[in-house]
């Protein structure tokens, strides 16, 4: 079979499954994956792969699929603005709305390796170290590839990626070198974190509501119609006064109009609308 009616078949699996739309010019690089996986399942060629493909899509195969169609890419302080905004406009807020002594929840939306999750935890742990009004706080980090959570689980760092963001201060005070010279994040900062299994597209089922979610970089790769869909959904989950911040290059335009924006030096932060703003 020719390869003009595979990559259409994977690409089209790939869109109903994650929503993440692969466009006819990156047919190559889904190629490519395709024959890591076929490598991986130690199948012989692309074929074979289809295939295996016809029987079903499931277990190991349907992991690897998700797991490869997905971009990882994530830092530490990933864009510092949003780190300032939070720091000072969403905790003094949180503070001044929520009964003293509430837990501020956090939801890290799409987790990728934890650095996200990791960088509001340090955030946090220093405030609470100057202020007379220490937060306390959870962080669920939610990604759809398993490969990740496992790597977000277990906070360890190769060099290069803490020196991606990680002010060395941070690094030294919360992270433990190992005998493979990788970094390890210390329990202080691990502590509040939890991370889960979770496909945007499918329901939340976790219970509660959130304070913060962040959804950074991780709409752009959907269609117009799932992201409404999953922002309608994310509003069901965000606290009375809650904040939404997304990527630096996306906006709600066109998509929610349940908020009203703000912005703090250069970052944009959203508000849910109809109640009390928790932004100071
Ligand atoms: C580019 S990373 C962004 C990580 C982090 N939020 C940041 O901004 O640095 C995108 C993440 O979204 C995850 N992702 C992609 N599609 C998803 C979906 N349908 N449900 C949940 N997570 C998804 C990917 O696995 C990846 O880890």
């Amino acid at each position: 079979m020719q390869h003009e009616r595979i990559l259409p078949y994977f690409a089209k699996y790939i869109e109903s499954e994650l929503g993440i739309v692969y466009a006819e010019h990156n047919y190559f690089q889904l190629q490519n994956r395709l024959e890591e996986i076929a490598k991986l399942l130690s199948v012989e060629s692309l074929e074979k792969l289809y295939k295996l493909a016809e029987t079903g899509i499931t277990g190991q195969f349907k992991q690897l699929l998700l797991d490869l169609a997905t971009n990882n890419e994530t830092s530490f302080f990933r864009d510092m603005k949003v780190f300032k905004a939070i720091e000072n406009l969403v905790l003094p807020g949180f503070l001044q709305n929520e009964p003293s002594g509430a837990e501020m929840r956090i939801w890290s939306g799409a987790s990728s390796t934890g650095q996200e999750a990791l960088s509001l935890s340090i955030m946090i742990t220093e405030w609470n170290l100057r202020s007379p009004k220490p937060i306390r706080y959870s962080i669920l980090g939610t990604d759809i590839s398993e490969r990740i959570l496992l790597r977000a689980k277990k906070a360890e760092y190769s060099q290069l990626e803490v020196q991606r963001g990680l002010p060395t201060p941070f690094l030294l005070k919360y992270f433990q070198k190992n005998e493979q010279d990788r970094w390890t994040a210390s329990p202080s900062i691990t502590k509040a974190l939890e991370f889960r299994k979770q496909n945007l597209l499918d329901p939340f089922e976790f219970a509660g509501k959130f304070h913060l979610i962040l959804l950074r970089n991780v709409l752009i790769y959907q269609p117009l119609s799932n992201k409404i869909e999953i922002l309608k959904r994310v509003t069901e989950k965000l606290a009375p006064g809650g904040v939404l911040i997304l990527g630096s290059g996306e906006s709600l335009l066109g998509l929610s109009s349940d908020y009203s924006q703000t912005a703090y030096e250069g970052a944009v932060i959203y508000l849910k609308k109809g109640t009390q703003q928790s932004v100071a």
